[in-house]
C-alpha cells in the first residue's frame, strides 16, 4: 500500500511504517487526531490495551473508544448500524464525533469497560488516518495524559506528561480542535450526548432531530462512565470569574476574553473570543500555566450560549474543586 504524503505534518514514511508495526505488535503508541493526541494500542488485543490502562493509571471503569479508518472497521466492532448513525458518519466522519453502538463480542470487553456497548469515532487528522489503514486494525485510543490530567494537544505535551510510559510519539504537529470528541450514543431509545465536543449540539440536532444529554435522562442520574468531574484539571487551583474579579492574595494568571482583571496579576494571556479559537488554544494554555506554579489561574467564564458548551462544560470540570 504506498504511504500518503504526510511532509506537512512534518512526518515521514518511515515513522508512519515503524508506529503502525509498533502497534501491530501490541505496544503504545501516541498520535496526533484532529482533536487531542491519542495513546493508541491494538483495540482487538487486550493485553495491549491493558497496557494503556497502566500507562495512564486509568482506573478500568473508563472505557475507550475505538479509532477505525473505514466503516468496513465499524462493522466489524459494531453490531448494529441504525439510520442516524449512517446520517451522522455521513456528515460528521472523519471528524471529531465519537458514536457509542452495541458492540459485537470481538470488541474485547477491556475496551468497553465492560459495558455492551463501543465507542467508534473515525478522526479526521490524516496522520491518524494514515497510520490506522497502516496498522490495518482498529486503534482504541482515550486522550494520551495522565487520569485526570489535562488532555495534550501537541507531542511535547505528551512527552512531558507519559514520557517513556509510552513506546513511540508520532508528532504531526498540534491539534486543531483542541478539545475532545463529541460523545453521543445511540445504543439507548433516544440519543444521548455524554459529552459535548468537537460537534455541536445543535449540529447534531440539526441533522437527527432532539437530543438528550446523560444527565437530563428522565430516571437516571448518572453520565458517562469515566466521565468523572475532576477529569481535565491541571494541578494549579483554577477558577472561573466573572468581570476579571481575580483573587487579590497569590501569584497567578488570568486567563482574559473580554474583561480586565481588577487586581494586579502575574500573566495575563487574551484568548480568541468565538468558541472554536478558543477551544484550540485552550490545553495549551493550560499546560503552560500549570508549569509556572502559581497560586491560581483564574479564567473568565465564557457566554452560557451553545457554541459554548464543550468549552464551559472542561473548565467546569478543571475548576472542580477536589
Ligand atoms: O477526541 C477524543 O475523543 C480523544 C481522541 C484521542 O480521539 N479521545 C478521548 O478519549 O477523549 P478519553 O478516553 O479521554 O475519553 C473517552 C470518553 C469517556 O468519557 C468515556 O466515558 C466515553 O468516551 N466512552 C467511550 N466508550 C463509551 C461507551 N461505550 N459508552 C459510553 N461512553 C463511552
Ligand atoms: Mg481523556
Amino acid at each position: 500500500m504506498p504511504t500518503r504524503d504526510l511532509s506537512s505534518f512534518g512526518v515521514t514514511g518511515d515513522q508512519l511504517i515503524r508506529a503502525a508495526q509498533l502497534l501491530r505488535e501490541g505496544k503504545l503508541v501516541a498520535f496526533p487526531t484532529e482533536t487531542v493526541y491519542g495513546l493508541g494500542a491494538n483495540a482487538l488485543d487486550a493485553a495491549a490495551v491493558e497496557r494503556i490502562y497502566e500507562a495512564k493509571g486509568r482506573p478500568h471503569s473508563s472505557p475507550i473508544i475505538v479509532h477505525v479508518s473505514d466503516f468496513e472497521m465499524v462493522k466489524s466492532m459494531a453490531a448494529v448500524w441504525p439510520e442516524a448513525a449512517q446520517t451522522l458518519a455521513a456528515k460528521f466522519w472523519p471528524g471529531p464525533l465519537t458514536l457509542v453502538l452495541p458492540k459485537k463480542p470481538a470488541v474485547p470487553d477491556l475496551v468497553t469497560a465492560g459495558l455492551a456497548t463501543v465507542g467508534v469515532r473515525m478522526p479526521a487528522h490524516p496522520v491518524a488516518l494514515a497510520l490506522i489503514e497502516e496498522a490495518h486494525i482498529p486503534i482504541a485510543a482515550p486522550s494520551a495524559n495522565l487520569f485526570t490530567e489535562v488532555s495534550p494537544t501537541t507531542a511535547e505535551h505528551v512527552r512531558c506528561g507519559l514520557g517513556d510510559r509510552v513506546d513511540y510519539i508520532l508528532d504531526g504537529g498540534p491539534c486543531t480542535v483542541g478539545i475532545e470528541s463529541t460523545v453521543l450514543s445511540l445504543a439507548e431509545a433516544m440519543p444521548v450526548l455524554y459529552r459535548p465536543g468537537g460537534v455541536s449540539r445543535e449540529q447534531i440536532e440539526a441533522a437527527i432531530g432532539a437530543i438528550f444529554s446523560a444527565t437530563e435522562k428522565p430516571g437516571e442520574g448518572h453520565a458517562s462512565p469515566g466521565l468523572h468531574p475532576r477529569h481535565y484539571r491541571p494541578r494549579t487551583r483554577l477558577l472561573l470569574v466573572e468581570d476579571g474579579r481575580v483573587p487579590e492574595q497569590g501569584s497567578g494568571a488570568y486567563v482574559r476574553l473580554m474583561h480586565a482583571p481588577q487586581h494586579n496579576v502575574n500573566e495575563i494571556v487574551t484568548m480568541p473570543t468565538d468558541a472554536a479559537g478558543y477551544a484550540a488554544r485552550l490545553y495549551s494554555v493550560l499546560h503552560t500555566l500549570d508549569a509556572r506554579n502559581f497560586d491560581w489561574i483564574a479564567i473568565d467564564s465564557p457566554p452560557p450560549s451553545d457554541d459554548w458548551e464543550a468549552v464551559l462544560d472542561r473548565l467546569r470540570r478543571a475548576a472542580f474543586e477536589r
